[in-house]
């Protein structure tokens, strides 16, 4: 069911309403111009310029390097190539943690200098205070749960978080207190499906869901990922719709061989 595709511009209260009609919300992460040109051509409702940029954009191990001017970088970018959806942008590690004075200078230079529509913060009430100002000064902000990468040195793994039941409590009061605050959405990464379905029903805003099951009010993956780009990352909750690693390596090793024999370019590709 699609109602709201011939929106033309997806806001915060569109994907409220999507969530009050049971319309799942489409999210992918989206880095540059081009892609983002063609994921927004495509009908998506939301493109979060993710820190993943960090491992995807420049081949880190975590996304802890990378910076807030990066990150602007990227998700300038984004926006010039879309006409349709809201356009989140995560806030990078070390933007938002020391206090919400700092919380709110960066969530400000993000929205100023990149012209996205609202930025995206990883935790729960160790956040709250920065949360509440971002969004006093009229900044929509999504909330992230679960695992939240940019603390992969606290947890030691990716592995499912709040499979026990204190971490669970812990997630589900962590979500109440985002929404409480008024948080637009908030991302729940890696969990049980049966806990992520139960925020999505105690909660009103939308609940977004990586790796947290189909008891959600959407999905959102990381582009490279579901197109098949990366053929080194595999986990249980990636459905790829495309080997573009394999697609790609052909078409590279097709234009060598034509370079190197000279059959490239030929009389009709010449002036
Ligand atoms: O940075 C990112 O790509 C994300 C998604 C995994 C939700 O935060």
């Amino acid at each position: 069911m699609s109602v709201h595709k011939n929106v033309k511009k997806v806001t915060t209260h569109v994907l409220q309403n999507m969530k009050n009609d049971g319309e799942k919300i489409s999210m992918l992460t989206g880095y540059d111009y081009t892609m983002a040109r063609i994921i927004d051509s495509a009908g998506i409702d939301v493109i979060l310029v993710g820190d993943s940029a960090s491992n995807v954009m420049a081949g880190h191990e975590t996304t802890l390097p990378i910076t807030l001017d990066q990150m602007i970088y990227h998700a300038s970018s984004v926006v010039r190539g879309v006409e349709r959806a809201l356009v989140v942008v995560d806030m990078p590690f070390g933007s938002y943690q020391g206090n919400s004075k700092e919380a709110l200078s960066s969530a400000i230079k993000i929205m100023k200098e990149s012209g996205g529509h609202s930025v995206k913060l990883e935790g729960g009430q160790e956040i709250l205070e920065s949360v509440t100002r971002i969004l006093t000064a009229g900044i929509p902000v999504m909330g992230h749960l679960g695992l939240t990468p940019q603390s992969i040195y606290k947890f030691g793994t990716y592995v499912v978080r709040a499979k026990e039941e204190d971490e669970a409590d812990r997630l589900i009061s962590d979500a109440k207190a985002l929404e409480e605050a008024g948080c637009f959405a908030i991302v729940l990464e890696k969990i049980p499906a049966d806990l992520a379905a139960r925020v999505a029903k105690e909660l009103t805003i939308p609940i977004i869901g990586i790796g947290a099951g189909n008891g959600v009010d959407g999905q959102v993956l990381v582009v490279h990922d579901m197109l098949g780009i990366n053929n080194e990352f595999n986990p249980r909750f990636l459905r790829k719709y495309n080997n573009l690693h394999e697609e790609m390596m052909g078409s590279f090793q097709r234009y060598i061989e034509d370079v190197k024999s000279g059959d490239f370019p030929n009389r009709e590709e010449q002036y």
